[in-house]
């Protein structure tokens, strides 16, 4: 009778196991059920083993070991289950992970610099590498900085061509990058060498070649015997450096109220060279920047001796500049920020 049910049991077990192997639910939690079903304080093996007493004791050896044997049947059973069960699902994993290191990639364009940006960082190179620092001073502007300093007072007629947006009587977005140089003087004594570049504003009617926001790049030296030449000479190496060493240039007299002698000056065309053609409208030469001497009053303003100091300054519209290297028909593309146009640089 008992070696029946202990049969049965080691039967019906493995029955269970083998379709536990099969499931498609939680196996984890089903093993665990099927072993607490047979094996457990509560479970049928252990139901059958509590009745070992009623046996005779010619029986209970006999039972016993078959007992024994249903027992270390189902728990090898149960081992070999959980081994296949976490063997399928590793190999479920590994066909989930897997990466094809042939598929073809995912194709990401990389952007590019403005070109701007690009231009504006070989000019500050050829000037780092001249000895010149970096400077740079704020868009929204005292009236003092961007006029009065720079010996252009209220009434001064210069102010009529600067088209300024004014944020108050005294406040306004400085209309050209001059207003650094007077920065600059106040902080520090000579010598000075610094460029500034950075955006400009002046309340122009928007055309193709005029926006109300657009950079230049000032430069200032002030030290001891600096002349004209030292002028001559650093806008030459720079021309060159940015047009190429055919590049020339010349100084044709201006009129800045900041520089005294003042001076706009000219490259030769770096598309024919100086010989005339549709870029230069047939100078052969193009307009890049006003320059000059630093006018005394000026250096006065600052508190520097112009016994003792004198200086160069120049600014440049970088805009033009860079219109001409890349044949950029209208200024208005700089600030659209159409992919298309930028996309080409
Ligand atoms: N600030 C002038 C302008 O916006 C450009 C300029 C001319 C700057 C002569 C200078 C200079 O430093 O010396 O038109």
């Amino acid at each position: 009778m008992m070696k029946e049910m202990l049969e049965k049991i080691g039967k019906q077990a493995q029955e269970e196991i083998a379709a536990l192997v099969k499931s498609s639910g939680d196996l984890k939690a089903e093993f665990e059920q099927v072993r607490v079903k047979y094996l457990g304080k509560k479970g049928e093996l252990t139901g059958v083993l509590r009745q070992m007493g009623k046996l005779t004791p010619e029986e209970r050896p006999v039972i016993g070991e078959l007992a024994n044997e249903v027992r270390a049947d189902i728990e090898k059973k149960l081992a070999d289950a959980k081994a296949k069960i976490e063997d399928l699902k590793l190999q479920q994993q590994l066909k989930n992970e897997v990466l094809d290191v042939t598929m073809p990639g995912k194709d990401f364009s990389a952007g590019s610099l403005h070109p701007l940006t690009q231009v504006l960082n070989e000019v500050k190179d050829i000037f780092i590498g001249l000895g010149f620092e970096v400077a740079a001073g704020p868009e929204v502007e005292l009236d003092y900085y961007n006029f009065e300093a720079l010996n252009i007072p209220k009434d001064h007629p210069a102010r009529d061509t600067q088209d300024t947006f004014y944020v108050s009587e005294n406040v306004l977005l400085r209309t050209q990058t001059s207003p650094v140089q007077i920065r600059v003087m106040e902080q520090k004594k000579p010598p000075i060498r610094i460029i500034a570049p950075g955006r400009v504003y002046r309340s122009d009617a928007v055309d193709a070649t005029h926006s109300p926001v657009f950079h230049q790049i000032e430069g200032l030296v002030v030290d001891r015997g600096v002349t004209m030449a030292d002028l001559k000479g650093t806008l030459e190496t720079v021309a060159k450096q940015l047009y190429g060493e055919d590049a020339r240039i010349r100084f044709r007299p201006h009129h800045f109220p900041f520089t005294e002698p003042s001076a706009e000056v000219d490259v030769s065309c770096f598309a024919c060279g100086g010989k005339g053609c549709r870029l230069c409208k047939g100078e052969g030469w193009i307009e890049i920047l006003g320059a000059g001497m630093v006018h005394p009053q000026v250096l006065r303003n600052c508190d520097i001796d112009p016994e003792e100091y004198s200086g160069f300054a120049f600014g440049m519209g970088l805009e033009r500049i860079v219109m001409r290297r890349f044949d950029i028909q209208d200024i208005r593309m700089f600030f659209e920020n159409d992919m298309r146009f930028l996309k080409q640089f």
